[in-house]
């Protein structure tokens, strides 16, 4: 039976446990999005902590799929020294790692990348679209901005690379009916709106060749009126296990609808599994040969060492619970199985005034009040 704590491998990646950091975006890259030290700092606690790899939050793959301030960049070769910086703070940590190859879409922010979003189709909102469709060479040039951005990660001696195709940005908004409402070949039927990806995904394994791992995130389903539903998903994942890809982490949602977002507030509903997308992850063990990383929600060892044991994942995904303990793998692995304090209120995305990066909003406020109770009574 599969444990929790025994070493795997995925297509030459070691890997210590079955324990994942899934990318989750630390706003510490500077305006170039190139990596700093307190990134590094940040992602080699994750390994020190226990974790077996370590997705760093998602990089830009050309200016325009650019979403955030301080988010990292994998656009330019000026940043592999930056990336390689971070590659080798975790490995000295012990941990694997792998970059997460990201292009916002039409969810972009023109303040944040200098551009005008694009995507699929422009999406309809009640204040007005927002972007445009993109044109056939922009197609191409972002199918070879993926595949440079994994030549680069592969420089900078990181052991995977990993396709964002969750969460409602450029690939998954292509493989959703929601976003995606083009009437050529990378529109209508599953297998045309997988057709983007499916291009990226055999670009990008063309640049790093075969024995190199290559991940794909995927959403279990988008939660928004006619998006991507589970079947469409597993029809995608059956396209990249045929194409040859190494595995799968399973996500759900998108950031516009905030009740299945893919970071959901508070615990389940009574009778709802702590693993939101268990029962989809079940029918992908079920159909598909691939490994399977499985994230959100989970907050409980118990809950962990069940989906492995009873084989409905491979791995064990952890985003929220990480920003509150980045030691909460190796507590586990100690023996002190009290479940994540993470409480999932989403103070992470917004965390208090002026904190730096990511950081749990619980904690932050907790430290403050202690700094200014010590400050009091210096008085
Ligand atoms: C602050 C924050 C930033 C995130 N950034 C990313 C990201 O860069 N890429 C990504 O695929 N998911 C991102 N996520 C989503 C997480 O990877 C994960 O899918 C989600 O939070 C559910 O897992 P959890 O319940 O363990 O937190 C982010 C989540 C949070 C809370």
């Amino acid at each position: 039976m599969p444990s929790l704590f025994e070493p795997t491998v995925i297509n030459g990646m070691a890997l210590r446990n079955r324990f994942v950091r899934s990318a989750t975006a630390e706003g510490l890259a500077t305006a170039d999005g190139a990596a700093t030290g307190a990134l590094e700092t940040m992602l080699a606690a994750f390994a020190g902590g226990g974790v077996g790899l370590v997705i760093p939050g998602y990089a830009y793959v050309s200016p325009e799929g650019k979403d955030e301030a301080g988010q990292l960049g994998v656009c330019s070769d000026e940043q592999i020294p930056g990336l390689a910086g971070l590659a080798s703070a975790v490995h000295t940590a012990g941990g694997a790692v792998a970059l997460q190859l990201a292009h916002a879409g039409c969810l972009g922010v023109p303040e944040v990348s200098g551009r005008d979003p694009v995507g699929p189709s422009a999406l309809d909102t009640p204040e007005g679209a927002i972007g445009r469709a993109m044109e056939h060479e922009e197609l191409t040039a972002v199918t070879h901005a993926f595949a440079a951005a994994a030549r680069r990660a592969k420089e900078a001696a990181f052991d995977a690379v990993q396709i964002h195709a969750a969460h409602g940005y450029l690939l998954s908004q292509f493989l959703s009916p929601y976003f995606n409402r083009r009437a050529d070949a990378y529109g209508g039927a599953v297998s045309h709106r997988a057709r983007l990806l499916l291009e990226v995904a055999r670009a990008v394994r063309g640049e790093v060749g075969d024995a190199y791992p290559v991940l794909v995130k995927l959403n279990a389903a988008d939660f928004l009126p006619g998006g991507l539903s589970v079947d469409d998903m597993l029809r995608v994942a059956g396209m990249l296990e045929a194409e040859g890809i190494d595995a799968v982490e399973l996500s759900g949602g998108t950031g516009l609808e905030q009740g299945l977002s893919f970071s959901r507030v508070g615990r389940p509903a009574p009778g709802e599994p702590e693993a939101y997308y268990e029962l989809a992850a079940r029918r992908f063990k079920g159909e598909i040969g691939l490994p399977l990383m499985l994230c959100g929600g989970i907050r409980s060892l118990e809950t962990a060492e069940r989906l492995v044991a009873q084989g409905a994942t491979d791995y064990v995904s952890l985003s929220r619970p990480l920003i509150r303990e980045p030691r909460l793998v190796a507590r586990w692995q100690a023996g002190d199985t009290a479940p994540a304090r993470c409480i999932s209120d989403n103070g992470c995305f917004d965390p208090p005034e002026g904190s730096v990066g990511l950081v749990c909003a619980v904690e932050e406020r907790a430290a403050r009040r202690a700094r200014e109770r010590e400050r009091r009574a210096g008085e």
